[in-house]
């Protein structure tokens, strides 16, 4: 609770609050009785995508990079979550302008606005020492966050969910393609995580179960699977026969600059980055288990991908 305000409301701000991850963790909190604020350079999404459901969260419009926006965003507020993403650089957009400078700014925005709880989501994997600039970034971001507030990080491996960028085109890709290319060798192993779980697992960390301090939380889905394997179980799922080939790590990169300038990036050097690397929970860090949080299988989240209107998303 901000200690200049009288009001015992609970107010949650989520910057990146309209993302694939953002809006759900909105609706979880809006869920547990809590006002929320989504923050984003958009706000006017806000109400198309809260539309059906039972309350929907004050817009508010923020820019990670505009210090006056985002002091105006926190101000007042009991927890802010960072759920910002940059996936490609773009002019001023840069990994380290925005995962490290700009989420150090709002964990000091945040302090100086008396926040109680700072929650940033990284991703498994980050590594201040990576070759990659993404990665490295991301490592970085997570000790510039950590050392200006006291925070829970929040790791994901690869999230999936209806509207995801990763299962679902893979899903789309394996009806369509007779023979599909592997990173690599294949073998690399991640841990898909359904986007739901996770934004169940922050609004529990903000409703109640606040570790206190610094800590870090790597959430995974309840399989591990090398990519090739991925690929087979989504394939039995579907009822196809799948023929893989591997691709060296070289072309994917070369595709991937290319596809970089397509609208909405369908691939980027980053995702190469992250799949030449194992993408699975740390054993000795907390994670769902923790937090009480059930992880959904990829079969159900594959379900709900093909018959969007018969499941909650
Ligand atoms: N998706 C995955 O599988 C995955 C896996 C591991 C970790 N993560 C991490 O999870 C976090 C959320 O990712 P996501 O996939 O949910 O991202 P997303 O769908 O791209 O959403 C990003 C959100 O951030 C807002 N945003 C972007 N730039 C902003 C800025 N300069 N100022 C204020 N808001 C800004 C966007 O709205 P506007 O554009 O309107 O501002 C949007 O609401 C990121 O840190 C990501 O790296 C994602």
């Amino acid at each position: 609770m901000n200690s200049g305000s009288q009001s015992t409301e609970r107010i949650v701000t989520v910057f990146g609050g309209t993302g694939f991850l953002g809006r759900r963790i909105v609706r979880r909190l809006l869920e547990k009785g809590l006002t929320v604020r989504a923050a984003s350079r958009h706000p006017e999404r806000v109400a198309a995508l809260f539309s059906s459901d039972a309350r929907a969260p004050e817009a508010v419009r923020a820019d990670i990079l505009d210090p006056p926006s985002v002091a105006l965003a926190v101000a007042g507020s009991q927890a802010v979550v960072n759920a910002v993403s940059l996936y490609v650089e773009r002019g001023n957009f840069t990994f380290e302008r925005v995962h490290v400078k700009a989420a150090a700014d709002l964990a000091a925005a945040s302090r100086n606005s008396k926040v109680g709880q700072f929650v940033h989501v990284s991703g498994i994997g980050s590594d201040p020492g990576s070759e990659s600039s993404y990665i490295r970034a991301r490592g970085r971001g997570e000790h510039a966050v950590m050392s200006t507030f006291p925070s829970v990080i929040i790791r994901p491996s690869v999230m999936t969910g209806p509207d995801d960028v990763f299962l679902t085109v893979l899903v789309r890709l394996i009806r369509l393609l007779p023979i599909y290319p592997l990173f690599g060798d294949g073998e690399m192993r991640l841990q898909p995580v359904y986007v739901g779980d996770v934004a169940e697992a922050i609004s529990r960390l903000i409703d109640g179960n606040d570790p206190g301090g610094s800590s870090i939380f790597e959430l995974g889905g309840p399989h591990v699977y090398t990519y090739q394997e991925l690929l087979r179980e989504i394939a039995s799922q579907l009822n196809i026969r799948i023929r893989v080939m591997p691709v060296p790590f070289a072309v994917w990169n070369v595709l991937a600059r290319v596809a970089e300038f397509l609208p909405g990036a369908p691939l980027t050097r980053n995702q190469i980055d992250l799949m030449r690397h194992d993408n699975v929970a740390a054993a000795d860090l907390p994670g769902l288990n923790e937090l009480e949080v059930q992880p959904r299988a990829i079969r159900e989240v594959i379900r709900m991908i093909e018959h969007p209107h018969r499941l909650a998303a």
